[in-house]
C-alpha cells in the first residue's frame, strides 16, 4: 500500500488534515516536523537557532530516507520539504504526493497564531508569507491533486482526498 504525503506552504493545513485523513483510513500517521522534534529533542525552531536551516534540511532528508519505504503511511511534511527533488524522489516512488493550498491572508491568519516557524520570525508576517510564496511558486506542482483547504470544510477536504484515492 502506498503512502499518502501531504505537501504544501505553511499553514495549509497539512498536519490538521493529515491526521484526520489518517483516522479516516485507519493508517499510521507521521508529521515530519513532530519526528524531527523527537529524534532531535529540540523543537524545529531550535534548530534553526542553534544549527541553522541547512541542518534542519538534513533532518528532513534523512526521516525522507527512513519513511519512503515504510508502507500505507499517512505523512505531513513540511513547507520546505519538496524543495529537495531527492526528497520527492524517494516520497514519490511509494507514495502519492497530495498538495494543500490557501490563499495568502488564509495562511496569514493560521500561522499569525503559532509560533513555532522560524522562517516567519522575521520582519513583517504578511510580506514574509507573500516573498516565500513567491520564491516557491512551483515547488508544489510535484502533487498530482491539489486541494484548496480554505474553500472547503475540513472533513469535505479529507473526503476529496479520499475520493480521489479510491
Ligand atoms: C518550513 C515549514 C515548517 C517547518 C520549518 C520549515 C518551510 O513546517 O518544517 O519551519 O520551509 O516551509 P510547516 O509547513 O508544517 O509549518
Amino acid at each position: 500500500m502506498k503512502n499518502i504525503v501531504l505537501i504544501g506552504f505553511m499553514g495549509t493545513g497539512k498536519s490538521t488534515v493529515g491526521r484526520r485523513l489518517a483516522q479516516r483510513l485507519n493508517r499510521r500517521f507521521v508529521d515530519t516536523d513532530t519526528e524531527i522534534e523527537s529524534v532531535t529533542g529540540k523543537t524545529v525552531a531550535q534548530i534553526f537557532a542553534r544549527h541553522g536551516m541547512v541542518r534542519f534540511r538534513s533532518e528532513e532528508a534523512l526521516l525522507v530516507k527512513k519513511l519512503a519505504p515504510q508502507e500505507g503511511l499517512v505523512i505531513s511534511t513540511g513547507g520546505g520539504m519538496v524543495l529537495d527533488p531527492e526528497n520527492v524522489f524517494l516520497l514519490k516512488k511509494n507514495g502519492v504526493l497530495i498538495g494543500l493550498t490557501a490563499l495568502p491572508e488564509i495562511i496569514f491568519n493560521r500561522v499569525k497564531k503559532k509560533k513555532n516557524r522560524p522562517l516567519l520570525a522575521k520582519g513583517d508576517l504578511k510580506e514574509q508569507i507573500e516573498k516565500l510564496l513567491r520564491e516557491r511558486q512551483n515547488a508544489y506542482d510535484v502533487a498530482e491533486y491539489t486541494v484548496d483547504t480554505g474553500a472547503f470544510p475540513q472533513e469535505e477536504v479529507v473526503e476529496k482526498i479520499v475520493r480521489y484515492l479510491e
